[in-house]
């Protein structure tokens, strides 16, 4: 029976666009049902953001959003499609840097029942995410030659290699590839791998490897298994987490978490994938595995595992799965699986 909620979180909900309000809406639902079977109630703040914010408000992240994620610290995201070659700077970037969520969390791991080319993956992806080509410094030099620049700093990538040590001496993870092009960037990827060695150094208890970043792709397409934590600058942590979510059934199932020192926003690996979007197609796997991150987060151990384990329990018993893992299930179908398997659990027999 559910109980009297007792403690009750305030998160900014960002539903997003293409998918986002699908998947966003069949989370909201699980972490309600699971919240009220563990005495925990959501506040959930809403915001647009990206082109239907600006239909709304004239901004692309509008200002009531920013203060919402100040005052509560969390946010959960559906993903914000960004305008190729031209329009907007994407939101996601935008609220990575003005947050200074530095650390992109992404623990990629296969779940229980789902069958990939690729069994027991368990690998954890830490990129930096707050400048490299990222910043968006583009210029026009003259007319038919382009300028970006890749901004590499010895405070980010310090912070960022602390962030990856210190995660895996807490987690018991054994191995971090620091992963670069320091072959041909000689300074940017050369002052990244100097940041990475010198917290190396502190952590003798971690073994500390550099893969170059064409091999890792070779690399991990071979054999992930030999991969524990791949530390990397932005864009390479972004091209990597792609390919890394094959292992485990695709981009339907990756979460992330965007961590700062003050605030979290946690939000899917993929996009807002326009070619399924309104469908009912679309696994919110991905963002209800990223609102688990989110609730150990807060503190709330025994609603996150509730939700995972309903979650597995589904994906164990593959009766109602979504089509991008082999299913024929809708988004809502699957939801709803996920909740029954909420309310009533099943033992695990090993
Ligand atoms: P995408 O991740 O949206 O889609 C790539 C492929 O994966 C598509 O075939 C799509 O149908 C499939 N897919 C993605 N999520 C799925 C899910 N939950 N269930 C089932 N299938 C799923 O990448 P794409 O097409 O490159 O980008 C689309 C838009 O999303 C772009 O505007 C891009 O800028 C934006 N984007 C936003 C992100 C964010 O908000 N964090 C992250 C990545 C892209």
């Amino acid at each position: 029976m559910a109980q009297t909620a007792k403690r009750t979180h305030n998160i900014t909900l960002i539903p997003g666009d293409g998918i986002g309000p699908e998947v966003s809406g069949a989370v909201v639902e699980i972490l309600e049902a699971a919240g009220a079977a563990t005495g925990v109630s959501f506040e959930w703040h809403r915001y647009d953001a990206g082109a239907d914010a600006f239909e709304k408000t004239r901004e692309y992240i509008p200002k009531a959003l920013i203060e919402s994620i100040e005052q509560n610290k969390v946010g959960l995201k559906g993903p914000v499609g960004t305008p190729i070659g031209g329009g907007f700077a994407s939101i996601n970037v935008q609220l990575r840097k003005k947050f200074e969520l530095f650390a992109n969390f992404r623990p990629v791991k296969n779940l229980p029942g789902l069958k990939t080319n690729y069994p027991n993956v368990d690998l954890v992806i830490v990129r930096e995410n707050t400048e490299d080509l990222y910043a968006g410094l583009e210029v026009i030099v003259v007319p038919g030659v382009v300028q970006s620049l890749k901004i590499i700093t010895e405070k980010a990538s310090t912070r960022i290699a602390k962030f990856a040590f210190e995660y895996a001496r807490k987690h018991g993870r054994q191995k971090i590839h620091a992963i670069h092009k320091a072959n041909i960037m000689k300074l940017s990827d050369g002052l990244f791998l100097d940041c990475c060695r010198k917290v190396g150094a502190n952590f003798p208890d971690i073994t500390y490897a550099e893969h170059i970043v064409d091999n890792t792709c070779m690399q991990l397409v071979m054999n992930p298994y030999q991969y524990d934590i791949l530390l990397t600058e932005n864009l390479y942590g972004d091209i990597l987490s792609d390919l890394c979510s094959a292992f485990v059934g695709g981009l339907g199932l990756v979460p992330g978490a965007n961590l700062g020192t003050e605030c979290a926003i946690f939000e899917a690996v993929h996009g807002s994938a326009p070619d399924i979007a309104g469908k009912n197609i679309a696994n919110p796997t991905a963002l209800l595995q990223s609102a688990v991150l989110m609730l150990h987060h807060i503190n709330e151990t025994e609603t996150a595992e509730r939700v995972q384990a309903g979650l597995e329990q589904v994906y164990r018993e593959g009766k109602t799965l979504t089509r991008d893992v082999g299913g024929n299930a809708g988004t809502r179908e699957f939801a709803q699986a996920v909740l029954q398997a909420i309310e009533a659990p099943v033992a695990v027999t090993s």
